[in-house]
């Protein structure tokens, strides 16, 4: 989603703002912009439709130099995908911004401003902030007033940042409900709506809080509270690694990241756990005693991570005996719900900045939830910041906009926290040792499911022409049915369903035919004689079968089902092992299909807006 990369310097900016937008380009976007102030103290402005490239070629065509400057790759909402549309967007020569979120009432600010005689050369919501900053500034001529005053008369969301061409050596910016970080540097400043795309110049940052507004100049740093009060924010170093640069020998990142689990998730493990079980610590201090008080967990995310949340809530209420609840942030966050006593509010979540989770959070703090407790996997994101409680999830920085490191590290967090509910509840000493062990085994078992890629590279070839297909399982694997189909669509653009096998004959049956792929997810336990009775259900009619088994359950290729032996594992593992051949089944298929795996259409990788 949009991006933003700002800089006041004494030297010329041009290359740290476009390599900044390379470094946010993951994020999904369709066009991108830059705007510097030179030594004339000319507003300078380039943008294009498309990639970071384009953008970066027409600099090159016709140079831009400036010690002041800010950027933004645009991700549409306002306004289709255009060069016009793109940021950063002006008033009258003097004012330019950057922005990102969604103004919800910019209709009736833009009426009142073209009112006002201010003429809007763009559909964008955005313009309506240059042109109220400008029109602020005319009546008191000072910029930090005018952004706040021009905020002040904002609804909805926004990060952004403001240049001034009259006050050439400051940049304004104001963050709500959309990241702002300053990036702190000698004798220069930097902003950026993620750190990620200042690791180059900088590793001392400083997020802003909602409400905020800055100012920066090269040598200063002034914040204020949305109530106008100067207010002091943490400097926080980071230890963050920028490894997009770099896909090694894979050919897309989403490759890379999918043959990265292993390690991710014995990153995750690491120093969490003994042969006992979880550590005290794990989830932050005095977590465990919180722990021991909850009856009930409510769960709450978006797309994959939702996902891993739905694979929780049975090994919960299975294995710790905790009832759970888990719902999409989205639906949550707008409706009234019932709190049960000793709750506890869990947010997953990659990039702790999807703007339905946070304001999920945000509600459930007002809930009476014991605690909040984030499962992430950035640090200092917002969803972070904001919960009582955090487990950092170790995957590493993810590229691809579809998730796969970051979903199966997500579940191993969750089966901590199933480990940990469940230490002063039905989990037994034995049973903690031998799912602890459990765990412990599974980077080998990550390693040696990955083997399967040329076989499944092979199978890829029966979907290229297709144009649906259906995903089956059961109990926990019905939610790693349900991730299978979001990869494929995703990346691969075929329409793609999950249901739970055992509900196949109310309705889906009616889609089986020859055309209709559908692949199962078959582990070795107690659901398989189950599961094989919906695939008889499938077979008897014309359907043509992949499915994906435990090696000892002996399911037999045949004319109409193809079979994926997985090796055996633990069956509490199995929502983590199976997951790795479909991501794998969704990469070779895209590939085959010549889609944008990375960056798929319309998607973009932290959903930073409603
Ligand atoms: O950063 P988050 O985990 O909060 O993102 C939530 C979803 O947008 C995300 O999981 C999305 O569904 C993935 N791109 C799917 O691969």
């Amino acid at each position: 989603m949009c991006g933003i990369v700002g800089a006041v310097a004494q030297r010329d900016v041009i290359e740290i703002l476009l390599e900044g937008l390379r470094r946010l380009e993951y994020r999904g976007y369709d066009s991108a912009g830059v705007a510097v102030l030179g030594s004339d103290k000319q507003l300078q402005r380039v943008r294009c439709l498309g990639k970071v490239k384009i953008l970066a070629d027409a600099v090159a065509r016709d140079p831009l130099q400036g010690s002041t400057g800010i950027a933004h790759t645009r991700w549409a909402t306002h306004g289709q995908p255009s060069e016009r549309n793109a940021h950063p967007h002006v008033s009258n020569d003097r004012i330019a911004v950057v922005h990102n979120g969604i103004i919800e009432n910019h209709a009736k600010l833009r009426s009142t401003l073209q009112e006002q005689g201010f003429v809007f050369t763009s559909e964008t919501d955005t313009e309506v902030i240059a042109h109220l900053v400008e029109r602020e500034l005319n009546s008191t001529n000072n910029l930090l007033e005018a952004v706040q005053k021009a905020v002040s008369q904002l609804h909805g969301a926004y990060g952004m940042v403001i240049l001034d061409k009259q006050d050439p050596e400051r940049l304004l910016l104001a963050r709500s409900g959309s990241p702002m970080v300053i990036g702190l540097g000698i004798g220069e400043n930097f902003v950026a709506s993620d750190p990620l795309a200042l690791l180059p110049v900088t590793r001392r940052f400083i997020y802003l809080e909602e409400g905020d507004v800055a100012e920066i100049t090269r040598r200063d740093v002034n914040i204020f509270s949305s109530d106008g009060i100067p207010v002091t924010r943490d400097i926080r170093e980071t230890s963050a690694t920028y490894d997009a640069g770099d896909k090694g020998p894979y050919r897309h990142f989403m490759l890379k990241e999918i043959f990265e689990q292993p390690l991710a998730v014995s990153n995750t493990l690491e120093g969490r756990l003994n042969e006992a079980g979880v550590l005290d610590e794990t989830f932050g201090n005095g977590a465990a005693e919180l722990l021991k008080k909850i009856e009930h967990v409510q769960i709450i995310a978006c797309g994959t991570s939702y996902h891993s949340g739905l694979v929780a809530r049975y090994w919960m209420e299975a294995l710790a005996g905790v009832s759970c609840n888990v719902e999409i942030a989205s639906e949550f966050r707008y409706r009234k719900s019932v709190v049960r006593p000793n709750s506890l509010l869990v947010t997953i979540s990659q990039s702790g900045e999807t703007a339905d989770t946070l304001a999920a959070l945000r509600l459930g703090k007002t809930l009476g939830y014991v605690t909040s407790l984030a499962i992430c996997n950035v640090a200092g994101s917002s969803l972070v910041r904001e919960s009582d409680l955090a487990f950092m999830t170790r995957a590493g920085t993810e590229i691809g906009v579809a998730s796969t490191k970051a979903f199966t590290t997500q579940l191993v967090g969750l089966a901590m926290l199933v480990l940990a509910l469940g230490k002063s509840r039905e989990l037994g000493v034995e049973r903690q040792r031998e799912l602890a062990a459990a765990l412990k085994s599974l980077p080998g078992m990550l390693e040696e499911t990955l083997k399967l890629a040329p076989v499944i590279e092979t199978l890829a070839v029966d979907f290229a022409e297709k144009q649906h297909a259906l995903f089956l399982g059961r109990g926990e694997e019905y939610p790693i049915a349900m991730e299978g189909a979001l990869k494929l669509k995703e990346i691969s653009y075929i329409h793609a369903e999950a249901y739970a096998a055992g509900e196949l004959k109310h309705g889906p049956l009616a889609l089986i035919d020859a055309d209709m792929p559908i692949i199962v997810v078959a582990p070795n336990n107690d659901l398989l004689e189950k599961l094989a009775s919906n695939i008889e259900e499938v077979r008897a009619r014309g359907g043509m079968l992949y499915v994906f088994a435990d090696q000892t359950a002996h399911f037999e290729t045949s004319a109409d089902m193809k079979v994926i032996n997985l090796p055996h594992c633990h069956e509490w593992l199995t929502p983590i092992i199976y997951t790795l051949p479909l991501q794998l089944l969704s990469y070779y298929v895209a590939v085959i299909r010549g889609t944008d795996v990375d960056q798929p259409r319309n998607l973009a990788k932290s959903v930073t807006v409603e």
